[in-house]
């Protein structure tokens, strides 16, 4: 079998991710010490590699939903236009809230998704986010756990993808050239 990762050069090691993931762990087991249980609600799709990482590192009792809201669709760029595909299976309110993200770029997607779930009451909201481009964030409420700041290019990897795909690389890799999205565009193609 071919190897499709080593196309997409590496940013953040595995490694440094695992690392990054604890030490996220246990600045929340000690904030939220007095404050649980907590509810960590993965935003989908991306969230869902760092999402399973992190409430390992968790050592506090803590109960998950999902949701999903979308500002991209397939492209590159953030669209500022948000919609809830998915939402959670369960009532929040009175609970301590805590959002997991894979990445935050403009934010715009996190500012809705945070205005929306404060109309249902929850005891406290605060984000996880493993990774934030600082460039054009654009956030109402700033994020409380950052795991990296990255510059502004696109990223895949660990749960974050491209057209869908490379979420299960371990790692997080920077799309340096348009050539390497060529065999994920033909597969995209091919179904066509
Ligand atoms: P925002 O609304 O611009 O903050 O966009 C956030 C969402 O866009 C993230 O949850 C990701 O799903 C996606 N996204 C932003 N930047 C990247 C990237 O570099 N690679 C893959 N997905 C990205
Ligand atoms: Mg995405």
């Amino acid at each position: 079998m071919e190897n499709f990762e080593q196309k997409i050069p590496e940013l953040i090691s595995a490694q440094a991710i695992q690392d990054k993931v604890k030490e996220m762990g246990r600045q929340i087991t000690k904030d939220y010490s007095n404050r649980y249980p907590l509810r960590i609600i993965g935003a989908l799709k991306g969230c869902f590699v760092f999402m399973a990482d992190l409430i390992k590192c968790i050592d506090l009792p803590v109960k998950v939903d999902f949701m999903e809201i979308s500002s991209y669709g397939d492209a590159m760029e953030s669209s500022g236009n948000v919609k809830i595909i998915k939402d959670l299976s369960h009532d929040i309110a009175g609970e301590n809230v805590l959002i997991a993200e894979d990445i935050i770029d403009t934010g715009l997607t996190l500012n809705h998704t945070i205005a929306m779930l404060h109309t249902r009451n929850p005891k406290s909201i605060a984000v996880a986010s493993l990774l934030i481009k600082n460039e054009k964030q654009q956030l109402k409420y700033p994020a409380k756990y950052i795991g990296f700041e990255i510059e502004d290019k696109f990223v895949v990897g660990y749960g974050l993808d491209y057209k869908g795909y490379m979420r299960n690389m371990p790692y997080i890799g920077v799309v340096t050239e348009s050539d390497q999205l060529d065999l994920f565009d033909n597969l995209e193609a091919e179904k066509e």
